[in-house]
């Protein structure tokens, strides 16, 4: 097990930059997911890390070690790939062993690393099988054995569920967490899926066209994100983003108004220019369906999704947004209703123009400014 430096690492490709000076520390034991759209680098960063790329500015540091110039194989890396790379011909304890053998392990310790393996992945029933006898998730499970037989200083996992369908995503996504617990491994994992990064990951980071915007632990991401876009792309339905713009309030506190009727009372600390447009957000759990009647946020229903768990109503406000709103459990809600929205204005995120957080309603101090959803999700997992 080590650490991971990244500093300030670039990547052409001819004249083309893909990465654009990316710095990231990763502790040794921990579990960093790379996440951000397709296309957006995440590939091509951990294919450098694990030296199948070249770096072409920059450093990268394994266990305080710069190995720019060491060859992907003397890395003491393993990498796990969406397509599982087995090999067709050899048997499941074969391709197990295969890459221990030929660095020439001795026969006793290969033996008892495939064994070890097979036990966790709990695919010691299968030793036998070709990978042709073997369903998608027991082929992602001898991919990853043939990771961990070589007990690696680093995993590398590139979009390694993004084949399983979708329950069995849900299941290997925890076999992970377990693994991950049990050898206390340094783990690197890329996906484009925000729910896989917000489950598995001690600390995201959010990746966008070859730059980093933002790295956190995945509920840092979610109450404070730094910008539109990871304000939009963690939490699912996504936050709601409706325009508004700056002004004050008769009590002399800054306020922001909009033409969905959206209006908010600022901190007065708030650094917002009269007039300046901004982009107020507000997660669909921090809205709350209320009587159409003196309420200030209107809408007609367009659609109610019931989940059975919860609610997802999609209002139509006058100035043409859409808002999402979450309820708990099950509600009786149609389309074509006419419904008023109040909002939890203490946990609204205000954006400038360029996308960055300008302000947070009233949220200071991040505890204070939770909702009691989120806090709850905190206190559970934290269990
Ligand atoms: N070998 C290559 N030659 C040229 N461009 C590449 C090559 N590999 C990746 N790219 C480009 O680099 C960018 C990042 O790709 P990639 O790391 O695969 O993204 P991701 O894994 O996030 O989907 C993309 O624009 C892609 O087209
Ligand atoms: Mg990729």
């Amino acid at each position: 097990m080590a650490s991971l430096e990244l500093r300030n690492v670039v990547k052409r490709f001819g004249n083309v930059e893909v990465i654009h000076g990316v710095d990231l520390s990763v502790d040794d034991g921990e579990f960093v997911v790379f996440v951000g759209p397709s296309g957006c680098g995440k590939s091509t960063l951990l294919r450098m890390i694990a030296g199948l790329e070249p770096i072409t500015a920059g450093d990268v540091l394994i266990g305080g070690e710069r190995v720019n110039d060491v060859a992907a194989a003397r890395r003491g890396l393993a990498m796990v790939f969406q397509s599982y790379a087995l090999y067709p011909h050899m048997t499941v304890r074969k391709n197990l062993s295969f890459g221990l053998e030929t660095m020439g392990a001795p026969r006793a310790e290969t033996k008892r690393r495939v064994a070890e393996a097979a036990e966790v992945l709990q695919i010691s029933p299968l030793l036998d099988r070709r990978p042709g006898q073997l369903s998608g998730g027991q082929r992602q499970r001898v991919a990853i054995g043939r990771a961990i037989v070589r007990e690696p200083r680093i995993f590398l996992f590139d979009e390694p569920l993004s084949n399983l369908d979708a329950e069995l995503r849900v299941q290997m996504r925890v076999e992970l967490n377990k693994l991950h617990r049990r050898l206390g491994a340094t783990m690197i994992f890329v996906t484009h899926d925000q729910v896989e990064a917000m489950t598995l990951a001690d600390r995201i980071v959010v990746l966008r066209a070859g730059v980093i915007e933002q790295v956190g632990t995945p509920l840092e991401l979610y109450n404070r994100p730094a910008n539109l876009f990871v304000a939009g792309f963690i939490g699912s339905p996504r936050m709601n983003f409706l325009k508004a713009e700056a002004g004050t309030g008769r009590d002399g506190r800054p306020r922001v108004a909009g033409a969905s009727g959206i209006d908010l009372s600022l901190e007065e600390n708030t650094l917002l220019q009269p007039a300046e447009k901004v982009t107020v957000g507000i997660r669909p759990e921090h809205l709350k369906i209320v009587s159409a009647e003196g309420a200030s946020l209107t809408g007609e229903v367009q659609i109610a999704e019931h989940l059975g768990g919860e609610t997802f109503v999609y209002v139509l406000l006058p100035s043409g947004e859409t808002a999402v709103v979450e309820i708990k459990g099950q509600a009786r809600i149609r389309p074509g209703e006419s419904v008023g929205i109040e909002v939890d204005a203490a946990v609204s995120h205000i954006f400038a123009a360029d996308g960055t957080v300008t302000g947070q309603s009233r949220a200071g101090d991040d505890t204070a400014a939770w909702s009691r959803p989120a806090q709850q999700l905190a206190e559970a997992s934290r269990q």
